[in-house]
């Protein structure tokens, strides 16, 4: 019914974010019923009211980019991070950590929360995503009472300056952290980190794109670095790619 292929072009310049990258089908049904729902019969017509309505194209953005996240996210796993680190990365100057689709910065700031608690202060984060909305909201490290739920009461008085329904991230942490923007799929890689979180999101990419991903953070990664992914995720062909399984969800590099 939409000329999809519009749609992904206007995509790509207004966003840059290339949508064959993605898994098509998903991606053209959420977008498609996206479109409907605002009542447009053709690409053309919904394209000519982003182009002047900020919040729909906003709001376009994010059905793109999905970025439901919270803290501790899948908690049995996530607050493993200490043990792991303990137990398998060999001792550095400065941990450097990539978390990298952060979304609104509940994952990253979970790690250095985590960190913190274990007596860990020599560590430095990089957090990047691709969606610049959600970057400056992370950066400003103020968060509700709803997206705050998950996190303990002890971290929150540790961690969290808190006003009324207000609980914003203490500067010691946020110092620790520096936020960019960043497309996994178009961009080169950083490295040196000993550990790397990509976590929901790869599940929207394609086969070859994750391939691609997997390999790249490989090399990106220390000796001995960690990668953790998502909870229904699987890194299939781990082995392939120059990893080890160190439990469910973690995936550590072996030097080949
Ligand atoms: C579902 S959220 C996951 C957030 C967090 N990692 C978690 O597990 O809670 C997916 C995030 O991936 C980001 N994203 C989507 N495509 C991306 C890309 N090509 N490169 C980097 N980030 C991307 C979105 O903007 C969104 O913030």
């Amino acid at each position: 019914m939409y000329d999809i292929n519009k749609i992904h072009d206007y995509v790509y310049k207004e966003f840059d974010i290339r949508l064959n990258a993605y898994k098509s089908v998903q991606m053209n049904r959420r977008i498609e019923s996206f479109i409907s729902k605002l009542g447009f019969n053709t690409s053309d017509d919904f394209i000519k009211k982003c182009k002047f309505d900020k919040k729909i194209n906003e709001d376009f953005l994010d059905l793109i980019t999905i970025n439901v996240t919270e803290f501790f996210r899948n908690p049995d796993v996530f607050f493993k991070i200490d043990e792991l680190i303990k137990k398998h990365l060999p001792k550095r100057d400065t941990y450097r950590i990539w978390s990298s689709a952060c979304s609104n910065g509940s994952e990253p700031y979970s790690v250095a929360m985590i960190l913190e608690n274990i007596n860990i202060a020599n560590y430095e984060i990089l957090a990047t995503d691709i969606d610049r909305k959600m970057l400056n909201y992370a950066e400003n490290g103020i968060y509700t009472k709803d997206e705050i739920v998950n996190v303990p009461l002890d971290y929150l008085e540790k961690y969290f300056d808190m006003s009324q329904d207000k609980f914003k991230i203490k500067d010691f942490i946020k110092n620790k952290i520096k936020f960019r923007k960043h497309d996994l799929i178009l961009e080169y890689f950083p490295s040196n980190f000993d550990l790397i979180l990509c976590r929901n999101v790869v599940i929207y990419f394609t086969k070859d794109e994750k391939i691609k991903i997997y390999n790249k953070f490989y090399d990106s990664l220390n000796d001995q670095g960690i990668v953790f992914i998502g909870a229904t995720e699987n890194i299939y062909d781990y082995k392939q790619v120059g990893f080890n399984k160190l439990g469910t969800f973690f995936y550590q590099k072996v030097v080949k």
